[in-house]
C-alpha cells in the first residue's frame, strides 16, 4: 500500500528520482484533479506523486482543484502529504533559496471551494485547526534536514495569498505584523482539506525570491526560477533523507 504522497508544486512538477510503475486517472465527487498521480517508488520506498499546477504546469493557484486532488489521494490509500511549495521570504531569515518547515498557516484566500463539509451533509463539523500542519511528519522532515547538515527554518508561519498576482509592498508589510514569516498562493485550502479527510499533511517551502517591497527591485520570474532552481536540489537530498526513515 502506498501511503505517503508528495504534491509537487512551482519547480517541482516532476520528481527526477521517481520510478514510475503506474499512471492513474482519477475523478472524484468534486471533479478532476490537477494531473494523473504518478505511483512509484522513490528511493525504494513507494510514493504517489502529484503536480499540484498540472503536467504541463498549466493551473494557476486559485483554479487548482484542491478537493479533487486531497479526495483521489485519499481514495488511492495515502495517509502522510510531504506537499512541496515555493514562496516568498517575508521575515528576515527566509532569503531566497532557504527552506522552511512550517508550523502556522493564516489563510487569505478568498472563494476556493475550501471544504468538504459545505452543508450538504446532514451534520456541522468544525475540524480542529490549532496545529495545522502534522507535527509527525515535520518532526520528521526537521531531523532529515539535520542529517544533512542543511540548513532549514523549523517553524514559520506560511501567509496564503490568493493569486495569482504577487502581493503589493502594503500587504506583504500588513502580513508582516499579522506575524507570517512566509507567503504562498497554494497552501490553502490544501493543509485544511488534508485535515478534514484526516491525512497528515506537512509541507517544504522553498523560499523563491523576497516578497513584495522587501527590496527596491521588482519581483522577476528570472529570479524566481533560479532561486527554486538551487532551493530544489536541496528538497531533493532531504526528501531522499526522509525517505530513508519513512515507515507508513
Ligand atoms: N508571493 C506569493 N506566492 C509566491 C511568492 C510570493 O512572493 N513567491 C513564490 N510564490
Amino acid at each position: 500500500m502506498t501511503t505517503l504522497s508528495i504534491i509537487g508544486g512551482t519547480g517541482l512538477g516532476q520528481l527526477a528520482a521517481l520510478t514510475i510503475t503506474r499512471h492513474e486517472t482519477l475523478s472524484t465527487p468534486y471533479g478532476k484533479p490537477s494531473a494523473d498521480f504518478l505511483i512509484g517508488e522513490l528511493h525504494k520506498k513507494p510514493v504517489v506523486f502529484l503536480a499540484r499546477h498540472g503536467n504541463p504546469h498549466h493551473i494557476p493557484p486559485h483554479k487548482i482543484n484542491y478537493r479533487a486532488n486531497l479526495w483521489a489521494l485519499k481514495q488511492l490509500g495515502v495517509k502522510d502529504i510531504i506537499a512541496v511549495a515555493a514562496v516568498g521570504g517575508i521575515t528576515p531569515v527566509m532569503k531566497p533559496a532557504h527552506i522552511a518547515i512550517p508550523d502556522q498557516i493564516i489563510d487569505y484566500t478568498y472563494g476556493r471551494e475550501h471544504t468538504f463539509f459545505d452543508g450538504n451533509d446532514a451534520s456541522v463539523t468544525h475540524i480542529d485547526f490549532s496545529y495545522p500542519y502534522s507535527q509527525k511528519l515535520r518532526a520528521a522532515l526537521i531531523h532529515s534536514a539535520a542529517s544533512l547538515d542543511l540548513k532549514v527554518s523549523p517553524i514559520g508561519t506560511y501567509g496564503c495569498t490568493q493569486g495569482p498576482r504577487l502581493e503589493s509592498g502594503a500587504e506583504i508589510a500588513r502580513m508582516e505584523r499579522d506575524g507570517c514569516d512566509i507567503v504562498g498562493m497554494t497552501g490553502m485550502p490544501e493543509a485544511a482539506l488534508a485535515r478534514e479527510l484526516d491525512l497528515h499533511y506537512a509541507s517544504i517551502a522553498v523560499i523563491a525570491n523576497w516578497g513584495a517591497g522587501k527590496t527596491a527591485n521588482e519581483i522577476t520570474m528570472a529570479e524566481i526560477e533560479e532561486n527554486l532552481h538551487h532551493g530544489m536540489a536541496n528538497v531533493g537530498s532531504l526528501l531522499q533523507a526522509f525517505m530513508s526513515t519513512y515507515t507508513s
